[in-house]
């Protein structure tokens, strides 16, 4: 009966050992991602994801407002004027509001603009400044 046990444990360690090494040579064969690949799944995320629901501007069209493609997740256009609100409606268990483009959303924590996703680099130097 010992004998049996000892073997047992033998084979489940061996099983062990064959099964980690399988998993680490599938690991070492697995495809290097380029660039490319990296900008291609970023782009999936991003359009799957709906992120530029808010971190694009949006224009006025016949069929309504439409993604503004001149400035793709270039967030919310700084010089925009927005609307006047009422605030008293606004508050925690209550209400929160958003512009018509989703750029601008106001609630009890304040207001947030929408971020410029794209690389900027000027707007980068400017806010070094
Ligand atoms: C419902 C609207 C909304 C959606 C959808 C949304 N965002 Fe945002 N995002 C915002 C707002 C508003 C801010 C600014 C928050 C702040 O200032 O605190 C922000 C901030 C960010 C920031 C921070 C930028 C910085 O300057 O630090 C990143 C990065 C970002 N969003 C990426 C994404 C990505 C990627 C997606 C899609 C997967 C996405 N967002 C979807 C509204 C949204």
């Amino acid at each position: 009966m010992r004998r049996l046990f000892f073997i047992a444990v033998i084979a489940a360690i061996f099983s062990m050992v064959l099964f980690f090494q399988l998993g680490c040579s599938e690991e070492g064969t697995a495809k290097t991602k380029t660039q490319e690949d990296m900008i291609d799944i970023g782009k999936y995320i991003v359009h799957t994801s709906g992120c530029d629901n808010c971190h694009t501007p949006k224009i006025f069209s016949e069929t309504g407002f439409v993604l503004d493609t001149t400035r793709l997740l270039a967030g919310h256009v700084q010089n925009e004027v927005l609307p006047s609100l009422d605030v008293t409606a606004l508050g925690q268990n209550t209400w929160a509001a958003t512009t018509i483009g989703l750029t601008v959303w106001v609630s009890p924590w304040g207001i947030s603009y929408a971020s410029n996703l794209t690389p900027d680099n000027a707007g980068k130097v400017l806010a070094k400044k």
